[in-house]
């Protein structure tokens, strides 16, 4: 594993990021994504769905903790487990839906999933510098 550290300057740099990270996933890889709120999550995993031919709006899941984009070249899980603690008292199937080995999930938040997710293929780890400036650290 190899730790890379960026610095992107917009919300497209972001986006960009997300491609490349895209075209390193194979079937079954789960990446998680942690960071402040605002830090650009969301706008990562948009520029990894566009890359993956996902079509229509990629935004934060708010009522449920997670949704399915069909339609690219692989389905697409987007988890959001902000509002969980934790998954100690939820059915143990809960994320089976997202986490398949025919697709690639994306987890926003996902300390509530620790343990419960069995191989994380890379996590990244985002923090504010200023208003458009991130830092984005990538455990490949
Ligand atoms: N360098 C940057 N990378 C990502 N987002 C940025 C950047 N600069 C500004 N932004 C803005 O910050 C916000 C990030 O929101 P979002 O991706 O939903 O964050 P999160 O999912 O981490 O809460 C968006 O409004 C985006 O346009
Ligand atoms: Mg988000």
């Amino acid at each position: 594993m190899s730790v890379e550290a960026v610095e992107t300057s917009s919300a497209a740099e972001t986006e960009e990021l997300g491609a490349r990270i895209a075209a390193r996933l194979r079937l079954g890889d789960v990446v998680l994504l942690s960071g402040e709120l605002g830090t650009g999550k969301t706008t990562l995993v948009r520029g990894a769905c566009r890359a993956l031919g996902v079509p229509g709006p990629v935004t934060s899941p708010t009522f449920t903790i997670g949704q399915r984009y069909e339609g690219g070249r692989m389905p697409v899980s987007h988890l959001d487990l902000y509002r969980l603690q934790t998954l100690e008292g939820e059915d143990p199937a809960l994320l089976d839906d997202y986490l398949r080995p025919e697709g690639v999930a994306f987890v926003e938040w996902p300390a509530a999933g620790s343990g419960r997710i069995d191989r994380p293929a890379l996590t990244v780890r985002l923090s504010h510098l200023d208003e458009e400036r991130r830092r984005v650290e990538v455990d490949w």
